[in-house]
């Protein structure tokens, strides 16, 4: 049986959350996180991407379906992404449901405004979940001018913490903040009653999460500060190919025991 949302209260220990694209490292998660993230963040990782803003309702739904295969305890939210919640409540409604029958439990948004509360009620009263995600949402990267740290002047603090409250009243079971300083994080983790859920927002959310492709080191060249890297999965994978390379072209592998027996005749 997997996660409900019910189960995401204030809590310690804290909620472990991780992203999953596929099934094969869906099912290899599982078992030890409590919330899996189909994040958008696969049009960067997956796909190559500079920005998250390319990624489709087809390829959220697409990956979503591949996780849900994977999954049996951890609960399954999918990100909605840019453009598929922002231009009518009819296409909202029928966007996030098209992630829960491909296999999410919920759904998360990122942004704030009286506009996007409205929505998210809605959302929830047809039986959607909805996460929210505040601080550097990488949706609105261009606003932000880059990858920045938000929450550093006096009038966007205030400005996170008034969307903090403003999302919890529209009802969003759990709340990403994200790439903001950690005395920020933590004053809105004391005034909120649902969890925070930290990303590059310092020790005192209610959770964590983290791309999965970075806790597993798989890229060199690229390492935010709030990153900690458990592996060094791109070293890890060039070695086990050049090995293989260099068998196949030594002619040691395959060998016998990796074939077929005869047919005799
Ligand atoms: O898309 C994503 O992976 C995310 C997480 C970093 C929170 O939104």
């Amino acid at each position: 049986m997997r996660k409900s949302i019910l189960e995401f209260q204030k809590q310690n220990p804290k909620i472990v959350a991780v992203t999953a694209y596929d099934a094969t490292f869906a099912s290899l998660v599982d078992a030890w996180v409590d919330i899996v993230l189909v994040g958008d963040s696969l049009g960067m990782v997956v796909q190559g991407k500079q920005t998250t803003l390319e990624v489709t309702m087809a390829e959220m739904i697409y990956h979503t379906q591949c996780v849900h295969r994977g999954l049996h305890t951890a609960h399954l939210v999918s990100d909605m992404p840019f453009l598929s919640f922002q231009i009518s409540m009819e296409d909202t409604i029928l966007n996030a449901g098209r992630l829960i029958q491909a296999g999410a439990q919920s759904v998360k948004v990122e942004g704030a405004g009286e506009a996007l509360c409205e929505t998210i009620r809605r959302m929830i009263e047809v039986g959607i979940p909805v996460m929210g995600h505040i601080g550097m949402t990488p949706q609105s990267v261009h606003r932000w001018g880059g990858f920045k740290v938000q929450g550093k002047e006096v009038s966007r603090r205030k400005e996170l913490i008034d969307q903090a409250k403003a999302l919890e009243a529209a009802g969003v079971y759990a709340l990403v903040l994200e790439s903001m300083p950690l005395d920020l994080a933590r004053e809105i983790t004391e005034q909120l009653s649902i969890p925070t859920i930290g990303v590059g927002a310092g020790p005192y959310c209610d959770g964590q999460v983290l791309v999965l492709y970075d806790i597993l080191g798989m890229f060199q060249n690229f390492k935010p500060k709030f990153v900690k890297q458990y592996l060094n999965g791109s070293a890890v994978v060039q070695e086990v190919i050049q090995q293989y390379a260099r068998e196949v072209k030594a002619g040691e592998f395959p060998l016998k025991e990796h074939s077929y027996g005869e047919v005799k005749t």
